[in-house]
């Protein structure tokens, strides 16, 4: 494969041990691996050249939390919700049914789309849920999509009670937990009033971990709860959205190590409180940020948007957001990616942007110039 070498890169974030940020910098491609960065004026020839002219290079997004997999439609919802209509969990039945009516096809389209929007915006690694089926064959399908487009797919059986919900925990543990191993990598669980207590939570998550699936709980979404602490009990990779948080609930993931994958596009999108993402950070908790891309909450795959909103409405420092965005994306997930070391995979974005300060400062902008994954160009 030819080398690639980027150049006159004004800031250039590796998250590398030693120098995180470099000013006034250049990186070799080479194989589809970062094969060195350092000054500009060091810089090894190579067989092609990106000129950078002045932007900045940080490591391609790791966006832990999707729920890419869909069908239909819920605009009337959301302008229900713009009219002061609070959000329930209850409206994912209507997804629900639209995903069941779609052909596998038209799930695919959809997903495959939305894929590709997350990555043109900086996405280079992506968790797609599953969630919408909610019938052995329905969350099969859904989960056969999302490992059509990435290796990291939760099974999220327990997303809601469907609306003949006798036995469905039976269901979700035995026949369509089956179902997912082999396609899911992770088990997901909507520990929420309106959906499922801590116990029938702890009941699946277990059974997916007997099963060697990663484990992640949507925690504290929309009121406290007890997700936070059975994330903490299980030792699970991530407590996901951590909207609601006592000072016990924030001990805990510190203790434990869970992740707390904040997702403030959720929070906008429902118009609810901000997870406290200052007090977290300060308290010693990994944190990472996700779009949690869904039809009822967060209907965007933008990273930018998500970093600019955690800056703004929760008080992070434009570099913390980032480092949330693809460092601690990638721990949520449990993989070695979100960095720019020497080895690592070329996942990079290059922005028309002197400093990544600008997601924030120029919010709704489109700033990427350049998308590599594994050293492709593919944006
Ligand atoms: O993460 N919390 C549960 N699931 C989604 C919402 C899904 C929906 O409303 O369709 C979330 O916000
Ligand atoms: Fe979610």
């Amino acid at each position: 494969m030819r080398s690639l070498l980027l150049d006159r890169i004004e800031m250039l974030v590796t998250w590398d041990d030693g120098l995180p940020v470099r000013r006034d910098a250049a990186l070799l491609v080479e194989d589809g691996v970062v094969a060195w960065s350092g000054p500009a004026a060091e810089a090894p020839a190579a067989d092609d050249r990106l000129d950078v002219a002045g932007g900045c290079v940080v490591p391609g997004f790791v966006d832990s939390h999707t729920h890419l997999v869909f069908g239909g439609d819920r605009t009337a919802e959301y302008e229900a919700r713009l009219a002061g209509k609070p959000y329930a969990a209850g409206g994912i039945r209507t997804t629900v049914a639209a995903t069941r009516a779609a052909s596998t096809n038209e799930l695919r389209r959809r997903a495959r789309r939305l894929a590709m929007e997350a990555l043109r915006s900086g996405t280079t690694t992506l968790e797609i849920k599953s969630g919408y089926g909610l019938t052995v064959e329905d969350e099969l399908r859904c989960l056969q999509v999302a490992a059509e487009l990435t290796p990291h797919v939760t099974f999220l059986g327990a997303h809601v009670p469907p609306d003949v919900a006798v036995g469905y925990i039976e269901l979700v543990t035995g026949p369509m937990l089956e179902a997912a191993v082999g396609v899911a990598t992770g088990i997901d669980a909507f520990c929420e009033e309106g959906a499922f207590d801590v116990d029938e939570c702890r009941e699946v998550l277990r059974a997916g971990a007997a099963r060697g699936l990663d484990v992640h709980v949507h925690a504290n979404q929309l009121q406290p709860g007890g997700g936070v602490q059975l994330a903490a009990e299980l030792g699970a990779l991530s407590a996901d959205h951590c909207t609601h948080l006592t000072d016990a609930d924030v001990a805990a993931l510190r203790e434990s190590g869970v992740v707390a994958v904040l997702v403030p596009a959720a929070e906008f999108g429902a118009g609810s409180a901000y997870a406290p993402a200052r007090r977290l950070l300060d308290a010693g908790v990994t944190v990472a940020l996700a779009t949690d891309c869904n039809p009822g909450t967060s209907f965007t795959t933008s990273m930018p948007f998500v970093i600019a909103l955690a800056c703004r409405q929760q008080e992070l420092r434009p570099m913390e957001a980032l480092r949330a965005a693809t460092l601690g994306g990638a721990a949520a997930l449990g993989i070695d990616a979100g960095h720019l070391r020497v080895g690592a995979p070329a996942d990079l974005v290059v922005l028309d942007a002197p400093s990544p300060t600008w997601f924030a400062y120029r919010p709704g902008v489109d700033l990427v110039r350049a998308v590599l994954r594994g050293g492709q160009v593919v944006r």
